[in-house]
């Protein structure tokens, strides 16, 4: 009686699952004008209430743990990828020193060590791909940026040892291990079916390869290299608990799975919006010149704050094209929505969609332009929030366990989430971003191949807000 209002739909259990599957973002939309900021669906035969818009937001990143629940949801898709005793598959509280224990990899002692090591593997993916050889050509993006999105995160993330390994085995055992992500395995997880057998088979391969380098280690006393393997070997959960081996290992999977597909699905944005907008390709390339000298030398990670146009870059990319478009949370208790009358009961999943509010023309003028230099403070097109809302630097903390995160309540930007499941990899991400495009942009001009301002759509069809396939572009090699 008090809940919200149901989404008109033919068919029992169905419900909405297909307009909503084929595009989310437009389903919130079309639906938000109907019915309001907050409304539920049938999605596969369960009560599904969307909230969008800051409050929305608000209410279901930060709701209370006694109230919503993340690993209930995920449970059936991490699991099985990620393995045993980590992430969704332990109480939260654990989940919360885990945080802790995977963000020492990600100080800024460590971004100096890693901004090198990108660039070099960029540099190098480039020298030996056969898609960018000669003085121009034309190449599918998404797989160029997927693997260069692997090959950076696993040797920043898992050193030189991890990293070689994918020019061999490990390549096709995370690519089975990936196709446990997906929707179809909501409902089809436990299931014998081929993918789901080689799933598992590539899990307890790759665990066993983490887990026998770990016990090298230990057999050599090894000290010497501080990178994320050491850090979690020598951590210990709380009351002195060391973590087992085989939870290592787990959260090392879980660690570079967590981080792949949203950075290389931004990656490929990134470099689709700059073939649309060669214009602002060039930008960088000046900025670049301007800030550390026209002989452009080895990129450091003090030079990353000298480069606002690729900061924005990214920023930009990531709110007309955040890749989680739904985030969701299993009910625990009848919660009321702070100023209506509704109150969601235990039998509804909420879900959170900050893409909404991110391409709000309340918030940001003409949403849909692409435009980088909106995040500059005296744009025109600045986003509205910044005049009566804290930014970011001075809104309200809260330590759930991992150190202190942003509330980020009331934001309309939100790509990262929000409250005690927010993302531990922002900054390494835009690290690994801002490097990757600094880098092909000294490289490469590019363009649309038929030289026009369009992008390609999005393919819903996965779990994240991936480029429609093939997504292809011009290049050509920068003189000099
Ligand atoms: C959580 C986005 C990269 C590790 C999240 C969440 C979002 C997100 C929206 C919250 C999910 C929820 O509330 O249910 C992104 C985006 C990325 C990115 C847009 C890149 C552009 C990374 C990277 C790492 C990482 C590189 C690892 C190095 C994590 C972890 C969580 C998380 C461990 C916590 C999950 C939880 O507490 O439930 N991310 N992420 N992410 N992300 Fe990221």
């Amino acid at each position: 009686p008090n809940e919200p209002p149901l989404v008109f739909h033919w068919f029992p259990i169905i419900g909405s699952t297909i307009t909503y599957g084929m595009d989310p973002p437009r389903f919130f939309k079309e639906n938000r004008e109907k019915y309001g900021d907050c409304f539920t669906f049938i999605l596969l035969g369960k009560k599904t209430t969307v909230y969008v818009g800051p409050k929305g937001n608000d209410f279901i990143l930060n709701g209370k743990i006694r109230d919503v629940n993340a690993e209930e949801i995920y449970t059936v898709l991490t699991t099985p990828v990620f393995g045993k005793d980590v992430v969704y598959d332990c109480p939260n509280s654990k989940l919360m020193e885990q945080k802790k224990f995977m963000k020492i990899a990600l100080t800024t002692d460590a971004f100096r060590q890693y901004v090198p090591i990108i660039s070099d593997e960029v540099t190098n993916y480039l020298k030996r791909s056969a898609d960018f050889k000669g003085k121009s050509g034309i190449v599918d993006i998404p797989p160029k940026m997927a693997q260069i999105t692997i090959f950076t995160a696993s040797h920043a993330l898992q050193g030189k040892e991890i990293r070689d390994k994918f020019d061999e085995t490990l390549a096709d055992l995370y690519h089975d291990l990936d196709m446990g992500f997906s929707p179809i395995n909501f409902m089809l997880h436990w299931a014998p079916l081929p993918w789901n057998n080689r799933r598992d088979y590539a899990q307890r391969t790759v665990a066993k390869i983490y887990m026998d380098t770990i016990k090298e280690r230990r057999a050599r006393g090894e000290t010497g290299a501080q990178d994320i393997m050491w850090h979690l070997m020598n951590s210990t959960y709380k009351g002195d608990v060391p973590v087992p081996d085989h939870e290592v290992a787990h959260m090392m999977i879980a660690l570079l799975m967590a981080g792949q597909h949203s950075s290389s699905s931004t990656s490929s944005w990134i470099m689709l919006r700059l073939a649309s907008r060669p214009d602002i390709m060039e930008d960088l390339y000046n900025e670049q010149v301007k800030a550390l000298g026209a002989d452009l030398p080895p990129l450091t990670y003090e030079d990353l704050a000298k480069l606002p146009l690729h900061a924005a870059i990214v920023k930009e990319t990531l709110r007309l094209h955040a890749p989680i478009h739904s985030i969701m949370r299993a009910v625990k208790t009848p919660m009321p929505v702070p100023g209506t009358k509704y109150v969601i009961p235990t039998d509804h999943v909420l879900l959170a969609a900050p893409g909404v509010s991110a391409t709000d023309e309340c918030y940001f003028p003409q949403p849909e332009l692409w435009e980088p230099r909106r995040w500059e403070k005296d744009s025109p097109l600045a986003p509205t929030i910044i005049r009566n809302v804290p930014a970011e630097e001075d809104d309200e903390k809260i330590d759930y366990g991992y150190g202190l995160v942003s509330k980020g309540a009331n934001s309309p930007y939100l790509p990262f989430g929000a409250g005690r499941h927010r993302c531990i990899g922002e900054q390494f991400a835009n690290v690994q971003l801002q490097t990757i495009t600094a880098i092909i942009v000294r490289n490469f001009k590019f363009r649309n191949v038929d030289g026009s301002d369009k992008v390609i759509g999005t393919d819903y069809a996965s779990l994240f807000s991936r480029p429609l396939e093939p997504a292809k572009i011009y290049w050509e090699r920068r003189e000099g």
